[in-house]
Order: structure tokens, then C-alpha cells, then sequence
């Protein structure tokens, strides 16, 4: 039990930490210009910048790098199985859609009038673990990895890790707020 729970946290991470690569390294111009919807609110807010995508992707797909070398200096088989290439173009589609998945979320709080940083309970949560398994579904490495009880035990275990390092990051000031 205890070796599935570490697995599938090892298997997770490169979509776990862009988001913390974009709280460190985000900020300037806003990816939706700071253009309105039609409803007169913003279309994504202030929340979700260019920098924060890019430093996001770039911050996923290092983590994954890293446990690539990681596993081969320890003899794991994992994502050291594939070949580097292929790993790396999954640990980009991963990084890349937990972003999406987290503007995607932005955008459906600023629709049902949830200011920037504001909470919005699950849907902070989930918003970019969907996006991240739709991005790599159709991947070899996902197929071969990502067994039904991994993918359960990541839509039950994300939610605590979530907050639990978004807290950090409020202690460490790098976040207003601790959601
Ligand atoms: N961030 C960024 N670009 C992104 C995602 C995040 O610059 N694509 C940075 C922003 O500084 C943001 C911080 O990371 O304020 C925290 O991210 P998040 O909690 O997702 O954004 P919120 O500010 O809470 O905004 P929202 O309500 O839209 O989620
Ligand atoms: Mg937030």
C-alpha cells in the first residue's frame, strides 16, 4: 500500500510542480491581456501570466528530467524504461496540460464571479489533474504506467497534497492566500 501511494506521488509530480514553478517565477503580462468577458469580468485575471506558463512547462518537464536520472542511477524502472525522448515529450504534454487545466479552472471561477485568488472548493483541486491525464491519455508512457488504482489514488490524494503545499507557500509568503 505504501509503495503504490509513493509511486503514484513519484508518477504525478511533473504535473505537480508547475504550478509551483508558476507562483515562483510568475507575474508581468497577464496571458488574457487583461481583456473582459462578456459578462464584464475578466476573461483568466491577473492570476494566470505568460511567464507563469512558460516557467511552469520549463519547471515540469526539469522534474521530470531529474527523475529520469534519478531512477536510472537507482536502478528503478519507471519512466526510465522509455527512451528520454519519449519520456520528455510526456513530461511536457503533463506539464502542459495541468497549466491548461489550471487556466481552465481561472477561467470557470471568473465566470461564476470567484475574484482572483479567491476558493473555489474541488474545482482548484481536480481542475488541472483532469487536464493532465486528458493531455497524456493518448501517450505510451501513460498507457503503460498509469494503472486504474494509480489514477484513483491520485484524485484522492492530490486534493490533501494540494493544500498542504499551497499552505507552505502562503508561510513562505510566495502566496496571499493559503488556498
Ligand atoms: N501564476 C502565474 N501564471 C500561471 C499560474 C500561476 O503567474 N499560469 C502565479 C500567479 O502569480 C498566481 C500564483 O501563481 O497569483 C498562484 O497561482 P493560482 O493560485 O493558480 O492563481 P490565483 O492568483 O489564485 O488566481 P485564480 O483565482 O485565477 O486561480
Ligand atoms: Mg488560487
Amino acid at each position: 500500500m505504501l509503495n503504490i501511494l509513493i509511486e503514484t506521488i513519484w508518477l504525478m509530480l511533473p504535473a505537480y510542480t508547475p504550478n509551483n514553478f508558476a507562483v515562483i517565477f510568475g507575474g508581468g503580462t497577464p496571458i488574457d491581456l487583461g481583456k473582459k468577458f462578456i459578462n464584464g469580468r475578466r476573461i483568466l485575471g491577473d492570476g494566470k501570466t505568460f511567464r507563469g506558463l512558460f516557467f511552469g512547462i520549463f519547471g515540469g518537464v526539469l522534474t521530470g528530467y531529474i527523475q529520469y536520472n534519478v531512477e536510472k542511477l537507482l536502478g528503478v524502472n519507471l519512466y526510465s524504461r522509455f527512451p528520454l525522448e519519449n519520456a520528455l515529450t510526456f513530461f511536457f504534454l503533463f506539464s502542459f496540460g495541468s497549466l491548461m487545466g489550471d487556466i481552465f479552472g481561472s477561467f470557470i471561477k471568473r465566470r461564476i464571479g470567484i475574484e482572483r485568488g479567491g476558493k473555489a472548493p474541488i474545482l482548484d483541486q481536480v481542475d488541472f489533474l483532469i487536464f493532465s491525464f486528458l493531455f497524456v491519455c493518448h501517450h505510451e508512457v501513460f498507457k503503460e504506467l498509469f494503472g486504474i488504482e494509480i489514477i484513483i489514488l491520485a484524485f484522492l490524494i492530490t486534493p490533501i497534497l494540494h493544500r498542504l503545499t499551497n499552505f507552505v507557500a502562503y508561510l513562505l509568503k510566495l502566496k496571499d492566500v493559503p488556498w
